[in-house]
């Protein structure tokens, strides 16, 4: 079923959307998924992985950016995603940079986007969220979030409490998104001085909640080892969670693409990049603040080797666009081969094996 869905995808409905431009056949995929009911078959439990005292059926999510605005939670579940991280959510509804500003790189199995944070803003996501969670579902939520391009650098800490305040309650953990490279100034936040007085704001925002989502920062894979050992070590000691390793390069020369269009680039080029992040992050917190491994997964080995260096959990973007739905199976299947080869009795015990 799955080879033929995979199949089906690559040869008819891949060609097809590849026509569009990139927004516009993400667009009509997320409106065709958005329409599918949550139906969800078990998954085995040697895929069971428990992460800040949360279980999760399997390890496999959705990265943040592919469902800004929560509009295909059931799709996700019924296509079998342990979690899906939604967002990036900002406060207000904002229109995100002028088009284009996403394209695809299929040569290099890549994307770059610019796409800036367009979203419906807080509202409108979270009576969607809501909606979802009145039911029992078997997928983790994950919440996004990131400040509006008006907000003045002075004013940031306050969109995020803010989301945190008000839509953090619905969340089985929250992102941080200090990484992205497309609302100019945000990067910033990851400096170790900012982000201790960031997160110290994030932090006593999350104290009002009654239930107390773990918080996680999602960083960018552009910094040397050391930078990332500073950030990880100001992050931990002032109460992240987690982190999210990592976000779209800013990189061009080592892979060839000096030409191409500025922005995030994701997707193959992006695989070892994001597994020496995860590595780094890992060995710095001395494995102790889960890591969520994302960049360039395109197979099982993929996101074996992100786990197995560091990563608690793995996600995927750009591989999905590329392989399609069937993809979430595959690595699903194929991890679990890994480890009845290895004799791996589970997801906890491979993470890390490669880094310590
Ligand atoms: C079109 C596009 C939009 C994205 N938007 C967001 C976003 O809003 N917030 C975020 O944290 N990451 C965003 N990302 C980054 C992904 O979550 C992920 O970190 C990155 O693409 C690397 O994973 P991949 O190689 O599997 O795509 C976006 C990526 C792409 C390709």
């Amino acid at each position: 079923m799955t080879a033929v869905s995979h199949l089906l995808y690559r040869s008819l409905l891949r060609p097809i959307l590849f026509q569009l431009d990139a927004e516009t056949a993400h667009r009509a995929t997320l409106a065709a998924l958005g329409v599918l009911p949550a139906i969800r078959r078990a998954d085995p439990p040697a895929l069971a992985t428990r992460v800040w005292n949360i279980d999760f059926s399997n390890p496999v999510g959705l990265a943040a950016g592919l469902d800004k605005d929560a509009r295909a939670m059931g799709a996700w579940e019924t296509l079998g995603f342990g979690f899906a991280e939604l967002g990036t959510i900002t406060p207000l509804a904002q229109p995100g940079n002028e088009r284009p500003r996403m394209w695809r790189l299929t040569e290099h199995r890549a994307i770059i986007n610019r796409l800036g944070f367009p979203s419906l803003g807080k509202d409108a996501a979270m009576r969607r969220v809501e909606r979802f969670r009145a039911h029992p579902r078997r997928i983790r939520i994950g919440l996004n979030f990131g400040p509006n391009r008006s907000t003045p650098p002075e004013k940031i800490a306050d969109d995020y409490a803010r989301l945190i305040a008000e839509m953090g309650w619905l969340a089985d953990f929250i992102v941080i998104n200090v990484s992205s490279p497309n609302t100019p100034g945000l990067r910033d936040w990851q400096a170790p001085q900012a982000l201790a007085a960031l997160l110290d704001r994030i932090v006593a925002a999350r104290r009002a909640l009654q239930t107390a989502p773990p918080l996680l920062v999602k960083l960018a894979p552009d910094f040397d080892a050391a930078a990332i050992v500073e950030i990880c070590t100001a992050a931990a000691a002032h109460g992240a969670d987690g982190f999210v390793a990592g976000n779209t390069t800013l990189a061009r020369a080592e892979y060839g693409l000096v030409d191409a269009p500025p922005g995030g680039l994701s997707g193959s080029p992006l695989l070892a990049r994001a597994r020496a992040l995860i590595q780094t992050v890992y060995r710095a917190t001395e494995g102790r603040l889960p890591i969520i491994g994302v960049g360039g997964i395109f197979s099982a080995e993929d996101a074996w080797g992100h786990l197995a260096a560091g990563a608690s959990l793995v996600e995927i973007y750009t591989g999905f666009i590329y392989e399609g739905p069937a993809l979430v199976g595959t690595i699903k299947r194929g991890l679990m081969r890994l480890m009845r080869k290895g004799g791996w009795r589970s997801i906890s015990e491979v993470t890390g094996s490669e880094a310590r």
